[in-house]
């Protein structure tokens, strides 16, 4: 079978051949690859950033935003059958760590951790993939259409979780599920992960900020608005003026991956906000902020700033309750989420393919 391989480091990635995987445990579980999502990570590997081969291989098979089809299951696996729809997880967990030890490899202590098409494991960007039943999780047909998206849904369904507990947990008056409800939230960055927060925060009852740089009657503002968000044009608002026009700002959303603006957006963050960054910046260089004037806002509002990394999958249960229940309410516009198809043949356009309309662009490898 054909599988989307790269030389980690290089910007070397072409189409190789591989044995197609068989069932080697009675707990495994078979899939078909319907299609598979590219973000951030998967272009930053191609140009030759973070990326990590097999133990003892020249190439990586990239790829971990899957959805699939079940073709076999082993003896043991039970509640998955074949023609089931799914996707397998990410991270496999170090397996030495308390946290790993929980099935909580997303907090993993040792950084021993594997991700599939990222770090040390083949990913999806083929045409048939096996492991084990308790990485997979199952899509309901009634989101076959946006099935895909429910790896960046786990990732955006952590980071909102996080702020859900972290908030219940110091604030006397929070009730953890309805904190967010008539809550203002401001969201930086309306690519996928931007826009999925903004999906799952609007269902929550979140007033949501969506800022970026393109323009307000160009697709990604237009879906903001179609799921009740304000969009704010990034170049045209001053940070220092937030609290002003929009009143107090209980929760920031990072999802741009601009280290300064990441820095300088806490300026706008409210009294007892919370503040998770998700964006993996490519810019390393050094940036200038307002050091002083942020430390001191933080510790006089009681401010928390945290980064948020992968999902557990209590995170992927949130993600697939909350794309189905997206799907009822906003169903075309959860659809226009998936901007291009591209057949695996064609992957050069689909690695090169930007635009200020792109939000998420998927390969395809069978159909169902
Ligand atoms: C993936 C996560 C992964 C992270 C770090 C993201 O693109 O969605 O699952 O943990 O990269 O490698």
């Amino acid at each position: 079978m054909k599988a989307l391989a790269l030389v980690p480091g290089t910007t070397e990635v072409s189409l190789r051949d591989y044995p197609e995987p068989a069932l080697e445990t009675p707990t495994q579980v078979k899939m078909k690859i319907l299609e598979v999502g590219i973000c951030g990570t998967d272009r930053e590997e191609v140009k030759g950033g973070r990326a990590t081969p097999p133990s003892g291989k020249t190439h990586l098979v990239i790829g971990h935003e899957m959805l699939g089809i079940v073709t076999d299951t082993g003896p043991a696996v039970s509640g998955v059958a074949p023609g089931d729809y799914g996707v397998f997880s990410v991270r496999r967990g170090c397996g030495k760590c308390i946290a790993c030890k929980n099935n909580r490899s997303d907090m993993c202590y040792t950084a021993e951790y594997k991700e599939r098409g990222i770090k040390g494991l083949n990913g999806y960007e083929t045409e048939y993939v096996v492991d084990e039943a308790q990485y997979f999780v199952k899509v309901p047909a009634a989101i076959r259409k946006i099935g895909v998206l429910t790896e960046p849904m786990s990732v955006a369904e952590k980071a909102i979780d996080e702020a859900l507990q972290i908030q219940s947990a110091r604030l006397p008056e929070v009730r953890k599920e309805e904190w967010l409800n008539g809550k203002t939230a401001l969201v930086a960055g309306l690519g996928a992960i931007g826009l999925l927060a903004s999906v799952a925060l609007r269902l929550r009852g979140a007033r949501v900020l969506g800022m970026d740089i393109v323009s307000e009657a160009s697709g990604r503002p237009s879906i903001l608005k179609q799921i009740g968000g304000e969009y704010v044009h990034g170049l045209q608002t001053n940070i220092l003026d937030f609290d002003d026009k929009f009143g107090q700002i209980d929760f920031i959303f990072e999802a741009a991956g601009v280290a300064e603006l990441g820095f300088n957006l806490i300026d706008a963050l409210g009294i007892n906000g919370i503040y998770v960054m998700t964006g993996l910046p490519h810019e390393k260089r050094a940036v200038n902020i307002g050091g002083g004037e942020l430390m001191t806002q933080m510790v006089l509002k009681n401010q928390v700033v945290l980064g948020s990394v992968n999902a557990s999958p209590r995170h992927f249960a949130l993600a697939i309750a909350d794309l189905e229940r997206a799907m009822v309410q906003w169903g075309g516009t959860m659809e226009r989420l998936i901007t291009t198809r591209v057949p695996f043949t064609e992957f050069v356009n689909a690695l090169d393919f930007r635009s200020d309309d792109d939000i998420k662009t998927v390969i395809q490898w069978n159909g169902d």
